[in-house]
């Protein structure tokens, strides 16, 4: 069974408010999505990256030079619709195949956390997350209504790593009835499926305000030092 990725890098960055989307920021001496593709092209054996782009985009010079097969193609209109087109430019992939997807604007994975992600993959799939630390309120109008108990409750990021087949059919399942679909673990959720909650750092953060860039710039350098 080969492994692939596929990294939606379609997005207009709405919340980040630039010129240019976030992916096509700077970030070092490369840009965003160059450095989220690179990092989940580490994984062992991965036999290629699609990456999903929006039409006229600059995607050429910010995906040159990377080592894995890259296979660009032009994404939709909804994250879920670029991640479902991505599953039909892998060539050869077979339903039976895995699939890391992985979001452009997270360009901090570490080594380390792909390899525990990867090892944990089953027939559930499995994605990176960590536990909410903050205490969290539910709010009207500016004003607190409730607190809500964290026990239980994770932040999601990506990669998330699922059987093709099983991806595909949650996602155009999740896409026929309208379902709000942030993230693919949500879509596979929806079969009835328990994908595995994989414990990550803190710092695989996803660029969505400019502030980020900075802050993503630093655990870079953070991740360079510790070589992970
Ligand atoms: N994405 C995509 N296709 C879309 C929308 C989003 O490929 N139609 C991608 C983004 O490029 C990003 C990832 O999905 O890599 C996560 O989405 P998000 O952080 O929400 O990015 P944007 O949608 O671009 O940002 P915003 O919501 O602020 O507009
Ligand atoms: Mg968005």
């Amino acid at each position: 069974m080969a492994l692939w990725a596929v990294v939606p890098a379609a997005g207009s960055g709405a919340r980040f408010g630039a010129e240019h989307p976030k992916q096509y920021q700077r970030l070092g001496d490369r840009t965003v999505l160059w450095h989220a593709v690179q990092r989940v092209a580490c994984a062992p054996g991965l036999a290629g990256v699609a990456v999903g782009v929006a039409a006229d985009s600059p995607y050429q010079d910010a995906l040159s030079g990377l080592s894995a097969a890259i296979y660009p193609y032009e994404g939709g209109a909804q994250r879920v619709a670029t991640v479902l087109r991505g599953l039909a430019v892998l060539p050869g992939a077979a339903e039976g195949d895995w699939v890391l997807v992985h979001d452009a604007a997270r360009p901090c994975l570490a080594r380390t956390d792909l390899d525990r992600l990867l090892a944990a993959g089953g027939p559930d799939g499995a994605l990176l997350a960590a536990p909410v630390a903050d205490t969290l309120k539910r709010g009207c109008d500016d004003r607190c209504l409730e607190t809500i108990a964290r026990a239980g409750l994770w932040r999601a990021f990506t990669p998330q790593l699922f059987m093709l087949g099983t991806l595909r059919t949650a996602l155009e399942q999740a896409i026929a009835v309208g379902a709000d679909v942030t993230d693919e673990s949500s879509a596979v959720e929806r079969l009835g499926l328990r994908p595995w909650l994989v414990a990550g750092r803190n710092d695989n953060i996803k660029i969505t305000y400019p502030e980020d860039l900075e802050l993503a710039a630093v655990v870079l350098r953070r991740l360079e030092r510790e070589g992970v």
